[in-house]
């Protein structure tokens, strides 16, 4: 088992006090904290190393360069890629959704469908319904049960000929459950679609094998796995990067530049415009690094141990309903409680030292689909604790108490 106190000694923020208390930090569905050798590795970036990439002869331009690409490599290894030019830094799952979708925008034609899920995050929707406005193809939705689960046979029954895109996300950001991926993808690649996995919820929790699922994309954010914002990859198996234009014009992605005509640079600078975050992106692989050294079988023990716990405690809550409920889960729990608006739940435990996301998460349609404006979710680290999870349990009961 892992040494919880250990790791939590880790990152400063945790034995912080907020609004009085100890704070207890339960929104790693929106950004995870960072441990102390993230936070000095950017300090040293600037102090030792700082030039620009790619670009100079000289001394430090080189060493920014080597720890830039040394840490491609490890994203690389990391998520199984057969090549490292598969692997694009980005800003973030968002950025790498959008290079996708206005890629597909010169593929795409009249008729064609794409087919996304009802589990989406609003990142992994409306980039593919203004797609789908510019060149005239149809959104397809998988529906899910009262479980939070998508629907297999129905799923399969939208495929067809027609199908070019799926996309899915691989765990929910607002339910927390793990979608069958591997089964998806095999299924849409047999009437011949590409599959986008937005990974942004997955990668904090487990590691991907790209090659192993044999999606054609795989994006996420380094921010939500210790790493730092504005960080992020599209993985992208080499076919289908050599095949969809750039997304951004500019420096770096050059061949050759003529006013007649423009060459596009070999991957992955194709497609990595502009100066990049490149302390953010050396440092996501110190990310990366810290958490194989806590090891991925660690992480899922533990997270599954808090899951059950907070699953169990919440349950004894009279009128608490969970949303997601599904067998196959990350640590998240999404939940309401009769008759109390999510938000207000949220403020009073703040008051607690209690940090919740309330609201409907950037995912409407699963809002919409249980009838309610939201819910009050906390998702759990690693280093988070089963006391943790009963201090939250006997605030969330004071606020009931509070507001009933
Ligand atoms: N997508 C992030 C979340 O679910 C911000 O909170």
């Amino acid at each position: 088992m892992l040494d919880i106190q250990k790791i939590r000694a880790d990152f400063p923020i945790l034995s912080q006090t907020v609004n009085g208390k100890p704070l207890v930090y339960f929104d790693n569905g929106a950004t995870s904290q960072k441990p102390q050798i993230v936070i000095d590795a950017i300090e040293k970036y600037y102090q030792e190393i700082n030039a620009n990439i790619h670009r100079g002869v000289h001394t430090l331009s080189q060493l920014a360069t080597d720890a830039y690409e040394v840490s491609r490599g490890k994203v690389q290894h990391h998520i199984n890629a057969k090549f490292a030019h598969e692997v694009l830094f980005t800003s973030g799952t968002t950025f790498g959704i959008n290079l996708v979708t206005n890629g597909f925008a010169s593929i795409l034609k009249p008729g064609d469908e794409v087919i996304v899920s009802s589990l989406e995050h609003h990142s992994n929707i409306v980039p593919w319904q203004m797609l789908c406005e510019r060149t005239g193809a149809t959104l397809k939705v998988i529906p899910m049960n009262e479980d939070g689960e998508l629907i297999m046979e129905a799923f399969e029954a939208l495929l067809s000929e027609k199908t070019k895109v799926v996309t899915v996300n691989h765990i929910s950001n607002a339910l927390g459950i793990i979608n069958p991926i591997k089964h998806i993808i095999e299924k849409a690649h047999a009437v011949g679609a590409a599959v986008l996995i937005d990974g942004a919820q997955a990668v904090p929790h487990l590691k991907p094998d790209v090659q192993d699922l044999d999606c054609d994309f795989y994006a996420f954010s380094g921010h939500k796995m210790c790493g730092p914002t504005g960080t992020g990859i599209l993985y992208g198996k080499e076919e289908w990067l050599n095949k969809l234009p750039p997304y951004q014009g500019g420096g770096e992605m050059i061949k050759e530049v003529t006013f007649e005509k423009t060459t596009y640079a070999d991957l992955p600078h194709k497609f990595e415009a502009g100066t990049p975050n490149i302390a953010g992106g050396i440092v996501l692989g110190t990310a990366i690094d810290y958490l194989n050294n806590i090891g991925f079988d660690n992480i899922q023990k533990q997270e599954e141990a808090l899951l059950a716990h907070a699953t169990k405690r919440l349950l004894e809550i009279e009128g608490l309903r969970i949303y997601g409920t599904g067998k196959n889960k990350a640590s998240v729990v999404s939940f309401n409680i009769d008759g109390i608006h999510p938000y207000d739940i949220g403020s009073i435990i703040d008051k607690l030292g209690i940090a919740v996301r309330t609201g409907h998460h950037c995912a409407q349609p699963i809002m919409n689909f249980f009838c309610i404006p939201g819910t009050i979710r906390a998702s759990f680290s690693f280093y988070n604790t089963i006391e943790e999870i009963d201090a939250m349990v006997e605030a969330v009961k004071k606020a009931q108490t509070m507001l009933s």
